[in-house]
C-alpha cells in the first residue's frame, strides 16, 4: 500500500486548490526532465485504478507475495512467535494481513495510514475477522517517525511493509524510511518487508503495461487531476504511458510521453513539451537477493530469513534491529 493524501492533512488555499499538489506539479513541470511526486497517483480515481492493477493477469507481485505468505506460516509462526504488536505502514490490504495475522497470533495490530478514511476501513475489516484482536489505527505519515499507542508500549514489535512499496522509492529515501521504522518500532523488533525481484524485462515491461490499459489509465488518470484541480489544459489524449526498464537504476519507469509537440497552462502558467518528451511519475525498483540485503543493512536492520515464491518472482524478508557491532 502507498502512502495518500489524508483529507485531514491536506492545506487549501482560498479556491479549495490543495496548495502542495500545485507547489509539487508547477516545481516538477518546470524541471529539464518533468517529473511529478508519485504520490499524487492516488486520488480517489487513482487508488481504485491501483486496485484493480493488483488483480490483472499481468501484475504477478500480488499474487506472489501472497503465495509466499501462506506457503510460509509455519515459518512465521516459529520465526516471529505469538503476542507481537504487528504494525503495518501502510493499512492493510484485505487480503495479505490477515494471512499474516491467522500464522503468528499477534496481541495488537497497528495499522499505519496517512488517509483517516482508509484506516477506518481497515481496522474495520481486521476487527471483523479477528473478534478479539485490539486494534490501535493510527493516522500518521510513516515516512515520519511515529509515537505508537500507549497500549503497544511494552510489547514486542513487527513491522509489516509488503508490496514492494519500498522500491516505489529512490534508495536515499528508501534508507531513510528504514532508519525511521527503525526508530517507530524500537530496539529488538522485527520487520517483514516485500521486495520485487529483477527479471526479464518483457515481464516487467508488461506488469507495468498491461493489455487492457489499467495501468494506462492510472498513470494518465494523473493529468487528468491537474486539469481537474488545478485548472489545467493538459491534452491528455496527446499523451501515452510507458513502461521502460532502467537496467542501470534497476527499475521499471512509468512516463506519460508527449505523441507530438504540445503547450498547456497549469494554474495559469505556461508549459510545452516536445514530441517524445516525457514526464517521470513513478519507479518500482527490483532487487537481488544481495541488493536487498544491503538495503536492509544500510537502514539498520539485518536480514535473518527471506522467502520467494515458486517461480522465484517475489521476496520477502525477515529482518531484525539488533545492535549493530561497532568492529570491525
Ligand atoms: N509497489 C508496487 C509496485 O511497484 C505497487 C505500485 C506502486 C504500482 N505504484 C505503482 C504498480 C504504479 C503499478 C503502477 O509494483
Amino acid at each position: 500500500m502507498t502512502a495518500r493524501e489524508g483529507l485531514a492533512l491536506v492545506e487549501r488555499d482560498e479556491h479549495g486548490v490543495d496548495t502542495k499538489f500545485r507547489e509539487d506539479v508547477l516545481r516538477g513541470l518546470s524541471e529539464p526532465q518533468k517529473a511529478l511526486p508519485a504520490r499524487w497517483l492516488y486520488d480517489d480515481a487513482g487508488s481504485q485504478l491501483f486496485e484493480d492493477i493488483t488483480q490483472l493477469p499481468e501484475y504477478y507481485p500480488t499474487r506472489a507475495e501472497a503465495e509466499i505468505l501462506r506457503a510460509q506460516c509455519d515459518k512465521f509462526r516459529h520465526l516471529i512467535g505469538e503476542g507481537r504488536a504487528v504494525v503495518e505502514f501502510g493499512s492493510g490490504s484485505s487480503v495479505k494481513t490477515p494471512l499474516l495475522l491467522g500464522c503468528i497470533a499477534p496481541a495488537a495490530y497497528v495499522p499505519l495510514d496517512i488517509s483517516g478514511e482508509f484506516l477506518r476501513a481497515a481496522a474495520e475489516e481486521l476487527s471483523a475477522k479477528f473478534p478479539g484482536l485490539p486494534v490501535h489505527p493510527v493516522e500518521a505519515d510513516f515516512m515520519r517517525q511515529v509515537q505508537l499507542p500507549a497500549a503497544v508500549a511494552d510489547l514486542p514489535k513487527l513491522g509489516f511493509f509488503p508490496g514492494s512499496t519500498i522500491g516505489n522509492m529512490v534508495p536515499r529515501t528508501a534508507t531513510d524510511l528504514l532508519r525511521t521504522m527503525r526508530a517507530t518500532l524500537g530496539e529488538g523488533s522485527q520487520l517483514l518487508i516485500g521486495m520485487d525481484l529483477v527479471k526479464d524485462p518483457a515481464v516487467l515491461e508488461a506488469a507495468y503495461d498491461d493489455a487492457q490499459g489499467v495501468t494506462g489509465a492510472f498513470n494518465l488518470n494523473l493529468a487528468r487531476r491537474i486539469n481537474r484541480e488545478l485548472g489545467g489544459t493538459i491534452p491528455v489524449d496527446d499523451l501515452r504511458h510507458v513502461a521502460r526498464w532502467n537496467d542501470d537504476f534497476a527499475r521499471i519507469e512509468m512516463h506519460l510521453q508527449a505523441t507530438r509537440d504540445i503547450a498547456f497552462e497549469v494554474s495559469a502558467k505556461r508549459f510545452s513539451m516536445a514530441a517524445g518528451e516525457t514526464i517521470h511519475t513513478e519507479n518500482s525498483h527490483k532487487f537481488s537477493r544481495r541488493s536487498s540485503y544491503q538495503l536492509l543493512l544500510a537502514g539498520g536492520w539485518t536480514p535473518r530469513e527471506r522467502w520467494t515464491d515458486g517461480e522465484g518472482r517475489f521476496s520477502l524478508i525477515l529482518a531484525d534491529a539488533t545492535i549493530p557491532r561497532s568492529a570491525p
